[in-house]
């Protein structure tokens, strides 16, 4: 029987503008053009597990209105148990504002709306999912509280905690990691979480290590095109990214966390699960968009290792 993974976290309507250039502060420039796409890291993360054919569920919010009708829409496409999703009548939808410009770059700024009502009584309304459920994925789109909740719950029954810590925040407790079987940050959001300067390899294994000084299982470490390294306590292995031409790189680390959460969920050890995460985002990267950019497990091919 197939594991069960809960994504608890945010779902956001995006706005793509597509432009030459993401302006300067104080710069105004011209964009070709403005579309919209479900999204949300959270969302994200639950969509791509999906389509890898997981057995995926989420706990989220979104507003009564056509974008959070469409965000769980999509979600049902890629086969996600939306029940624990709640639609409030008094807060829009969470929205995303994404400049991407020409060389595949982007920026975000997030209105997180219904986002803010994932709380912990939210979770307790579903707690049927939480128990039923082998692997909880989270991140920081929605409010930190929540997170922390989230942590405790999951060691307090036992379940393994996958945490992507994006958009990473300064000054987290550190005993937050006392017991987080996986974290993800990328490069930015572990310097950001140590409150160390980290220029090479060496201050980057350093700066995982002491998330795992506080009691984290693994720190997976992604560094977009350069690769990403897994960190244990017992070793630190370097992972070339494929080598791909990048697009859009939107929504690469949420789909690289449920890639992950996939790989380990159907028995895969940590080699094999980056691998398998790898492969996902090499396709992620070379399309525009958040969801419209995750492949089904199907257009993988060769990339699905777990098949091997
Ligand atoms: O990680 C990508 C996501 O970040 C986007 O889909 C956007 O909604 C923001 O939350």
């Amino acid at each position: 029987m197939k594991k069960k993974i809960l994504v608890i976290g945010s779902l956001n309507m995006d706005f793509l503008i597509e432009t030459d250039k993401i302006p300067a502060p104080g710069e105004t420039v011209l964009g070709h053009s403005v579309g919209h796409i479900p999204g949300g890291k959270g969302a994200n993360q639950a969509y791509a597990a999906g389509k890898l054919d997981g057995n995926v569920s989420m706990i989220g919010a979104v507003g009564d209105d056509p974008y959070g009708k469409e965000l769980i829409r999509s979600l049902t496409s890629a086969g996600v148990d939306t029940s624990g999703i709640e639609v409030c009548r008094d807060t829009p939808t969470g929205q995303a504002y994404i400049a991407l410009d020409s060389s595949g770059e982007n920026s975000i700024i997030v209105i997180p709306g219904a986002n803010q009502s994932v709380t912990p009584e939210l979770i307790q309304k579903h707690m049927a999912l939480v128990d039923s459920c082998d692997y909880i994925l989270t991140q920081f789109e929605i409010p930190l509280d929540t997170v922390r909740y989230v942590k405790d719950l999951a060691l307090q029954k036992g379940k393994r905690l996958i945490v992507d810590p994006a958009p990473a925040v300064p000054g987290l407790e550190m005993d937050f990691w006392e017991g987080v079987s996986i974290v993800k940050p990328n490069e930015t959001e572990l310097a950001l979480l140590t409150g160390q300067k980290m220029s090479s390899r060496e201050d980057y294994i350093e700066g995982a290590r002491s998330l795992i000084g506080k009691g984290a299982g693994t720190v997976v470490l992604t560094l977009g095109k350069t690769g990403c390294i897994a960190v244990t306590r017992e070793k630190a292995d370097f992972y070339p990214a494929h080598v791909v031409k990048t697009v859009d790189t939107t929504a690469a680390g949420d789909s690289f966390t449920a890639a992950l959460a996939i790989a380990l969920s159907e028995g895969a050890d940590t080699e094999k699960a980056v691998s398998f995460a790898q492969a996902v985002c090499a396709v992620v990267v070379t399309r525009k968009g958040a969801q419209s950019s995750i492949p089904a497990r199907s257009e993988l091919k060769g990339g699905d290792v777990l098949s091997r």
